[in-house]
């Protein structure tokens, strides 16, 4: 039997991702997302014409509306996702992605959004043609990539990035995210070249093999700045985290910002690597232990009133510090939007929560329902205003994709 063209689309759970996506719900997270930035009004001084890497959900997709939406900027995003087909959804950076370009071609604001490897030379060169043709230059690039593997574009080889402590076993608590469970989880260390290999994935050689391509071809602007995204967080999660395999990632991403920056300095640009907040995307479900820290934390941050999402964050980063000539650095020269999570009134109480919390306290000292919540809504399913009884057509368009496919 063919498989109905629409369909009722409902979340489909498989540990921690979510197989369906939801096209009219995550037009809303999107259409919610811009609504934040443009309460806040205009975005003085910011970027005009950005490109951003890994822009269809997270933190990517929320940079790529703040800048369009604060600060009136083109937009260029690159991102890997699967489009919908009959009797199968999109994944949520499809959708996404279609929304975010209908409601910027509604405000006038130019956008154009590329699907493929963003690792690989042929998407660069692609994505620079674009940039060439359309904008000349462009004066900011944020990136924002999440992947468990990379081919690399000289080699061919293709490395895996592992979420592994180094060195010893590492046990902590750990919720299941699926049931509410809090137990215990062992996590193995590291073995063979398990760091290198998160370290070729996540770590900064890409982000400089774009930034050298983009002025290779002319094609940044004086006063260029980049920002790539980092998280740091609380001892309890060093272990798996800022000591772990994605630690030295990191690590490797800082020693590009300073490659970067020297090589920037004849434009007058600047790279940044911008340390933010723990909050729930794609990517931090995968990691083990975060999840409880996290729910843990929402509850902490929503007390206190000082609770951000992605798109929070991101209107801070280019509003409060690229834009406003105050970008506020630490010692190692990071700018840290996870300032207000780091803050000793967040971090005391959720240490002693981390100590305290079980299975049958988790309601009362942790955020598990808003957790879910913000889990489901990357998805689209939860956001009001959205009939998810009704049929619903899984194929979306992308508007500047469909518009290359057919002129091309
Ligand atoms: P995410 O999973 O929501 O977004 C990842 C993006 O990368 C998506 O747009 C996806 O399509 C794109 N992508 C993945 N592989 C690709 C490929 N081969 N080619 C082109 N695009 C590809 O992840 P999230 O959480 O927004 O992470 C973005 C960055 O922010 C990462 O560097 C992460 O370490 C960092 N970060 C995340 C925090 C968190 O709590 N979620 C906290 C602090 C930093």
């Amino acid at each position: 039997m063919e498989p109905m063209p629409i369909m009722i689309v409902a979340p489909k759970i498989r540990g921690f991702i979510c197989t369906t996506a939801h096209p009219d719900g995550c037009a809303r997270h999107v259409a919610e997302q811009i609504a934040v930035v443009q309460k806040r009004g205009p975005i003085a001084h910011g970027p005009r014409k950005v490109l951003v890497i890994g822009a269809s959900t997270g933190y990517g997709l929320a940079s790529r509306i703040a800048a369009a939406f604060g600060s009136g900027a083109a937009t260029i995003g690159v991102f890997f996702e699967r489009p919908g087909e009959p009797g199968r959804t999109a994944t949520a950076g499809w959708y996404n992605t279609a929304a975010f370009e209908r409601e910027a071609a509604a405000a006038g604001l130019y956008a154009r959004s590329f699907n493929g490897d963003a690792f690989s030379d042929a998407l660069k060169a692609e994505v620079i043609a674009a940039i060439k043709a359309d904008l000349g230059q462009v004066d900011c690039i944020i990136y924002s990539l999440a992947s468990p593997r990379r081919t690399h574009p000289r080699t061919g080889e293709v490395c895996k990035s592992v979420l592994k402590p180094i060195g010893e076993t590492y046990t902590n608590k750990n919720l299941n995210t699926g049931t509410g469970v809090v137990n215990e989880v062992s996590i193995e260390p590291a073995e063979g070249d398990d760091v290198a290999q998160t370290v070729a994935v996540m770590g900064g050689e890409d982000w400089e093999m774009w930034i050298d391509a983009l002025q290779a071809a002319g094609a940044l602007a004086p006063g260029v700045q980049t920002v790539a995204y980092s998280y740091i967080g609380p001892s309890l999660t060093w272990p798996i985290y800022k000591n772990g395999t994605i630690g030295k990632a990191k690590e490797d991403v800082e020693r590009a910002q300073r490659a970067l920056d020297t090589r920037l300095a004849p434009l007058g640009g600047k790279a940044w690597v911008s340390v933010n907040k723990a909050l729930v995307t794609q990517a931090s479900s995968a990691i083990p232990v975060v999840p409880l820290y996290i729910s843990l934390l929402y509850k902490t941050m929503k007390a206190q009133g000082t609770h951000e999402d992605c798109i929070e964050q991101m209107d801070r980063l280019f509003r409060d510090r690229l834009a406003s000539g105050k970008p506020q650095p630490d010692e190692a020269g990071r700018i840290r939007l996870d300032d207000w999570e780091m803050a000793p009134a967040v971090q005391e109480p959720v240490a002693r929560n981390w100590q305290a919390v079980t299975t049958e306290n988790l309601a009362e000292l942790g955020d598990f329902e808003g957790y879910q919540a913000s889990f489901l809504r990357l998805f689209g399913f939860g956001l009001a205003g959205v009939d998810y009884a009704a049929e619903t057509d899984p194929e979306v368009p992308i508007p500047s994709i469909r518009a290359a496919a057919s002129g091309g």
